[in-house]
């Protein structure tokens, strides 16, 4: 993990540790944007900051930067009643891909707080493999089954603060070359 990366993981935790995570706004881009503006201000120049060019991984083109502040205020409106509406708004935002970098670490606490305040559950991440959730959301765009199954086999009620540490270790994880 590079230095940046290890920042960062110190401030995901912080914003457990001291409370602050009760203050970010639950399901909408405004708290999208908080999250991702507490875990990498001072790292990156645009934390926080809804990108302005267009970014692709592997075959996969992001939402296109002209149409992004649309598709945001369009995804706010979407239900967050079950399991299946909540994965769904979480893949909508992963196609959306606000940010230049920091996307998936800010939107699976993102996810954490919808599925915590509508199905009183987080994601159990440490559970879950890197290689089998990278490829579940790669596969997300065209079909969300995989994806849901994943999360829906691995869900926990600890709301303890080390499950939330262990979480956000492991959600740091993916994101490191190893
Ligand atoms: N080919 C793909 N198609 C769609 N989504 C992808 C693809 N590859 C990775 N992702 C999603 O994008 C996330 C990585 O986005 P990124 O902005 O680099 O965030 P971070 O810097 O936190 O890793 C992954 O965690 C995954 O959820
Ligand atoms: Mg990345």
């Amino acid at each position: 993990m590079n230095e940046i990366d290890k920042k960062s993981l110190e401030n995901a935790k912080k914003l457990f540790s001291t409370g602050d995570i009760n203050h970010i706004e639950i399901g909408t881009t405004k708290g999208l944007k908080q999250i991702h503006k507490y875990l990498f201000d001072g790292l990156y120049d645009f934390a926080g900051k809804i990108r302005k060019e267009n970014i692709s991984k592997g075959n996969f083109r992001f939402g296109n930067s002209l149409y992004l502040e649309e598709m945001l205020k369009k995804m706010e409106t979407m239900s967050e009643a079950t399991l299946k509406e909540i994965i769904d708004k979480y893949v909508e935002m992963n196609i959306a891909h606000p940010f230049l970098e920091g996307n998936g670490r800010s939107t699976r606490i993102w996810l954490d707080l919808i599925l915590k305040k509508n199905l009183n559950k987080i994601v159990n991440w440490e559970n879950i493999d890197k290689k089998l959730y990278l490829q579940a959301m790669e596969r997300s765009p065209v079909n969300t089954l995989e994806i849901k199954t994943l999360i829906e086999n691995n869900l926990t009620d600890d709301f303890s603060l080390e499950s939330f540490f262990k979480g956000v270790e492991a959600s740091y994880y993916y994101e490191t070359d190893e």
